[in-house]
């Protein structure tokens, strides 16, 4: 089994100026909302959430690729890994629907999230993207506090620690024999990093230098699919 990352859970990006407690304040309401609709259901929430998790990575992608093109300058590699972001985002979605069944209503949710999520995000990139990224840096601190509620829900017997879905043994290289609780330890590294690369961002927007302390990513399959 491929080595998961050790990550550093208590970092959080204390807010400097208006724009980062407006990103904090953004995170919180929505957590609380979260919170509330979902309690310790971990496998629907961790459904819902990531297919709103997998939008910001594709809005940022794209505004970025159009300002490089308006601008005729590079992108120092930032497309590339929004879009990577979104993809991994995806996958996370795509294995969590192999370990919980989204009801009826919840199915009702992720399409009229979507359309509001999505255009409330490209509305604030356009008009603020450190904001942006704040918002998605702040997100992934919260991504990793509710996987680590999940990990303790598995832990304390209450979630069934089932066995790793096919599709994630693929995607992150896992043994034969993994099982759901190696998926959320691997799945919150992925978010430690996107945390990393998110706050890294805003900072760089800010005017200060690449961040070089971003938690490594988990080893992912360059095929999504194993018999692709
Ligand atoms: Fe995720
Ligand atoms: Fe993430």
């Amino acid at each position: 089994m491929r080595q998961i990352p050790l990550i550093d859970m208590t970092v959080h990006h204390a807010p400097r100026d208006f724009s980062d407690s407006l990103a904090l304040g953004i995170t919180k309401v929505l957590r609380f909302a979260a919170d509330l609709f979902f309690a310790k259901r971990y496998g629907h929430r961790a459904i819902v959430l990531e297919t709103v998790a997998a939008v910001p990575g594709m809005v940022g992608a794209t505004l970025t690729h159009l300002k490089c093109l308006r601008r005729i300058q590079d992108d120092k590699g930032w497309i590339r890994t929004l879009m990577e972001e979104a993809e991994n985002e995806r996958m996370h979605l795509m294995t969590f629907i192999e370990v919980a069944k989204p009801t009826v209503f919840e199915r009702f949710m992720i399409v009229s999230v979507q359309w509001v999520f999505y255009l409330f995000f490209f509305g604030l990139y356009l008009l603020s993207p450190k904001t942006a990224h704040r918002v998605v840096g702040y997100f992934e601190e919260e991504a990793i506090i509710s996987y680590t509620l999940y990990l303790k829900e598995i832990d304390e017997g209450r979630s069934p620690n089932v066995p790793a879905p096919a599709i994630a043994r693929h995607y992150w290289g896992l043994a034969e024999n993994a099982s759901l609780r190696d998926v959320v330890l691997v799945v919150r590294a992925d978010e430690a990093h996107h945390r990393d690369v998110n706050h890294g961002f805003a900072g760089e927007i800010a005017g200060a230098a690449a961040a070089t302390n971003i938690t490594p990513y988990p080893w992912h399959a360059d095929k999504l699919e194993a018999n692709a």
